[in-house]
C-alpha cells in the first residue's frame, strides 16, 4: 500500500452507524500496517471540541451563527490535526466533514450554499476528502437504531421522520454531485455485512494517489 496519507470521511444521517463502521475500518487499516488517526467534526483539537460543546448545548442558535462556529471549528481542526497527520503519512478517518454542513446548515437550515462554499474556501481552501463514505438507511431503520441505543442527545437525534428523509435526500445529492469521491453504501443489515460493502468499495479506490494539491 502507498505510504502517503489519505483523508476518508464518513457521512450520513443520524443513527446510520458511522461510529461502528469507523472503528471497523480503522482496525482493518491498522491490521494492514497503516498508521490511522480517527477524528470527528465538529471537534478535533481543544477549540473544535469546545465549539462542539457550545453547539450541542444551545438549542436556539441562529443558523448563520451555527455555520460560522462549525467552520471556525473546522479551520482549527484542519490546521492543527488533519494537515499534520496527513503529512506524517497517517490515514485520517473523519466522522463528518463539510458535506454535513451542506446538508444540515444548507438544506435543513436554509443557509445559502454560496455562503457555505465561501466559508469552506476560507477554512480549507480547495482541500477535499479522498473518499467520502455515505452511509444510507431508511428513516425507519435510523429511528429504530437511535431509540434502541438510547442515542437521543441533541436536536437532530430527536427529530421526526420528515427531517430524517430530507437529510437522507441531501446526502444522496452529495453522492451525485461529488460522485468522484463519494461512495453511497446501503447501511442496513448487520455491522459485518455493512463493513464488507464498505471495504469492497474502498479497496478499489485505496491504491490511487491523493488528488489534493494543497497539502503544503
Ligand atoms: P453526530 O456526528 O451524529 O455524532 P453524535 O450524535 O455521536 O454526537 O453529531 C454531530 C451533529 O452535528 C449532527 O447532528 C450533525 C451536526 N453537524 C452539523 O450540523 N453540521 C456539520 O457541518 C457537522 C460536521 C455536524
Amino acid at each position: 500500500m502507498n505510504s502517503t496519507g489519505r483523508f476518508i470521511t464518513f457521512e450520513g444521517g443520524e443513527g446510520v452507524g458511522k461510529s461502528t463502521q469507523i472503528k471497523l475500518l480503522a482496525q482493518k487499516l491498522t491490521d494492514l500496517g497503516q498508521k490511522v488517526c480517527v477524528t470527528r467534526e465538529p471537534g478535533g483539537e481543544k477549540i473544535g471540541e469546545q465549539i462542539r460543546e457550545i453547539l450541542k448545548s444551545s438549542n436556539s442558535i441562529d443558523p448563520i451563527c451555527e455555520t460560522l462556529l462549525i467552520f471556525a471549528a473546522r479551520r482549527d481542526h484542519f490546521v492543527k490535526l488533519i494537515c499534520p497527520w496527513l503529512h506524517q503519512g497517517c490515514w485520517v478517518i473523519c466522522d463528518r466533514f463539510y458535506d454535513s454542513s451542506l446538508v444540515y446548515q444548507g438544506l435543513l437550515k436554509k443557509v445559502s450554499i454560496e455562503n457555505i462554499m465561501l466559508l469552506k474556501h476560507i477554512a480549507i481552501e480547495d482541500f477535499e476528502p479522498d473518499v467520502t463514505i455515505i452511509l444510507d438507511t431508511s428513516p425507519d431503520v435510523s429511528i429504530h437504531r437511535i431509540k434502541s441505543r438510547n442515542l437521543v442527545n441533541d436536536e437532530y437525534d430527536d427529530m421526526g421522520r420528515q427531517k430524517h428523509d430530507l437529510i437522507r435526500k441531501g446526502f444522496h445529492k452529495i453522492a451525485e454531485i461529488f460522485s468522484l469521491r463519494s461512495i453511497l453504501i446501503n447501511a442496513e443489515g448487520s455491522e459485518k455485512a455493512v463493513f464488507s460493502r464498505i471495504w469492497r468499495a474502498l479497496e478499489k479506490r485505496i491504491y490511487t494517489g491523493r488528488q489534493n494539491k494543497n497539502q503544503s
